[in-house]
């Protein structure tokens, strides 16, 4: 087990990608707090817990929190430590997005994506962060995606989100070490989630999004679990300030080929 005994946040894990590592890390023996968002993901989170907790050896709770809500981030925090005594992983994964065009892109819209990407990741990596420091250290891996360097038009606000976790990771990595604590982005290319839907329920565009990537498929949520897993873990004791890229090699831009 790579994750024996350890305290971790995983934020917006009630689907999707957030789910998957939720549950890899409880298998990895990690004690995990479940984060959903409001009473809409309330059950779905509740069965994760049950998962969690049923294929052991890691403890979970269900925490409902909006990451873009300092509130409600603190509480988070401290209820997990309440629970398992620290908080030694938290993973920033909560995410949304929205196709539009830039030039219609009203204010609402951007603060709406930047608030829960960009805000959300900071103020759960600042309070967990002084939890780590107080304690042990600890890791910070944060959900970004292969849109923190490909542009993607039509989603301005999204890439602005994900291009910015990427300059507060680097900046967390160096001002944290001293800390004790790592910061790592993950990246992933195009994963079977709901985030996906308007590409899932389109053979046609799914089949555009395949043709990007040279393994010729979307990617599962559980394969982008396991980056986590193995990046919140001590075999990957030296590495920080570094985004891993998890996308079938879709950043190689096949289409230039
Ligand atoms: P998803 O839609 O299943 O997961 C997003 C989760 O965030 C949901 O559970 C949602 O309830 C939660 N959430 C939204 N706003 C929240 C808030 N204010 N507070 C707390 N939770 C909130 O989709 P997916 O794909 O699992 O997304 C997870 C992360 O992975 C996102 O950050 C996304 O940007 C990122 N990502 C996804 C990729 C994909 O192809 N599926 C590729 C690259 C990155
Ligand atoms: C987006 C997905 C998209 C993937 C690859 C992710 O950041 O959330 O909708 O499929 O990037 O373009």
């Amino acid at each position: 087990m790579l994750l024996e005994g350890r305290k971790a946040i995983v934020t917006g894990a009630s689907s999707g990608i957030g789910k998957a590592t939720a549950e890899r890390l409880g298998r990895e023996g990690a004690n995990v707090c479940v984060n959903y968002y409001s009473d809409k993901e309330q059950a779905d989170a509740h069965e994760v817990v049950t998962s969690i907790e049923r294929a052991g050896p890691g403890r979970a709770i269900a925490v409902q929190a909006d990451v873009g809500s300092e509130t409600d981030v603190e509480r988070m925090v401290a209820e997990t430590v309440t629970a398992f005594g620290g908080v030694d992983i938290m993973v920033n994964n909560a995410g949304i997005e929205k196709q539009i065009p830039l030039l219609d892109t009203s204010q609402e819209d951007w603060e709406r994506i930047l608030r829960t990407n960009l805000t959300g990741t900071f103020l759960c990596l600042r309070e967990a962060g002084k939890v780590m420091a107080g304690g042990g250290g600890g890791v910070i891996v944060n959900m970004s995606s292969v849109h923190e360097f490909i542009p993607w038009p039509g989603f301005a606000p999204y890439c602005a989100s994900k291009g910015g976790v990427k300059l507060l990771m680097e900046t967390a990595a160096r001002e944290l070490a001293p800390k004790g604590i790592r910061v790592v982005n993950i990246a992933p290319g195009a994963i079977v989630t709901p985030i996906n839907k308007f590409v899932l329920d389109d053979p046609e565009a799914k089949h555009a999004v395949e043709e990007e990537i040279p393994i010729g498929r979307m990617g599962e949520p559980g394969e982008i679990a396991a980056a986590v897993a193995w990046a919140a873990s001590g075999e990957a004791s030296y590495v920080t300030g570094t985004t891993i890229v998890v996308d079938g090699g879709m950043s190689l831009y096949p289409k230039f080929v």
